[in-house]
């Protein structure tokens, strides 16, 4: 990833899949969201994933295959318009930040588009085209070992460190928390350190896992109007 110059960064974000909702992709947890008709368990665990080897795979390439058909919405644009003020931590995997010019974003959850051999450890790109669970390595010919640079339940997040940043802020700085239930990442607690003088949170809807009373602006509102206001952007 390239270098982060953290001296000029005035504004953390930390997105979930609902900043990417209205560009077409479903989040994990709404209704008719991705998790729907798969147990995240069956599709995304990083200790039975070679046993649904074909299913995950399945889930995976269906995902990739969207990315060339959606594009960034007005919420991408405006945190772009940050530049490299901003940090931009997302648990996302599609490529939507890329796509609107924005800097530093950091994918606490990995990359869609990426593949590894956990055989050989080779790594390598296919953008949005499928796997086929059938093919081996490209690097070592090892069948069944291959799999998404994504970050699974019970998989190390090793990007995890940069949260902590959140409690390096000033008082003139920002925190926005948009499009994400807290299902995951433990928002509260993130809220409750983070030494900024503005905590925003943008959701469609409360949610369960999120105590809205740690945040000095709370906006239930789509992220593609909401985050341009909220960044007077
Ligand atoms: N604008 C703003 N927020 C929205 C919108 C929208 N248009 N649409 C949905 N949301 C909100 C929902 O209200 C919900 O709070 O986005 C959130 C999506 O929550 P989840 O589906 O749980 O997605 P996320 O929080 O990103 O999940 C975290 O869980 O499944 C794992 O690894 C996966 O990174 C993912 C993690």
């Amino acid at each position: 990833m390239r270098d982060i110059d953290l001296r000029r960064i005035t504004h953390v974000v930390l997105s979930g899949a609902g900043i990417s909702a209205e560009s077409g992709i479903a989040t994990f947890r709404d209704a008719g969201g991705l998790w729907e008709g798969h147990r995240p368990e069956d599709v995304a665990n990083f200790h039975t994933w070679q046993q649904n080897y074909s299913l995950m795979h399945r889930f995976y390439s269906e995902r990739r295959a969207q990315l060339p058909t959606v594009a960034p919405n007005a919420a991408h644009h405006a945190i772009a318009r940050l530049g490299d003020r901003v940090l931009n931590l997302t648990q996302n995997v599609d490529d939507l930040f890329e796509r609107a010019g924005a800097q530093n974003v950091v994918h606490l959850h990995g990359d869609l588009s990426g593949l590894r051999c956990h055989a050989c450890d080779h790594s390598w790109h296919i953008g949005a085209a499928a796997w086929d669970p059938a093919s081996p390595c490209p690097a070592c010919g090892r069948a069944n070992r291959v799999k998404p640079t994504v970050v699974f339940f019970h998989e190390e997040a090793p990007l995890y460190a940069w949260l902590r940043f959140v409690t390096l802020l000033t008082a003139e700085d920002t925190f926005l928390v948009v499009g994400t239930s807290g299902a995951v990442l433990d928002i509260n607690a993130l809220a409750a350190a983070c030494t900024a003088g503005r905590k925003v949170l943008i959701n469609a809807e409360r949610s369960d896992w999120i105590d809205d009373r740690l945040f000095d602006e709370v906006h239930y509102a789509p992220a593609s109007v909401a985050v341009p206001q909220a960044l007077g952007l």
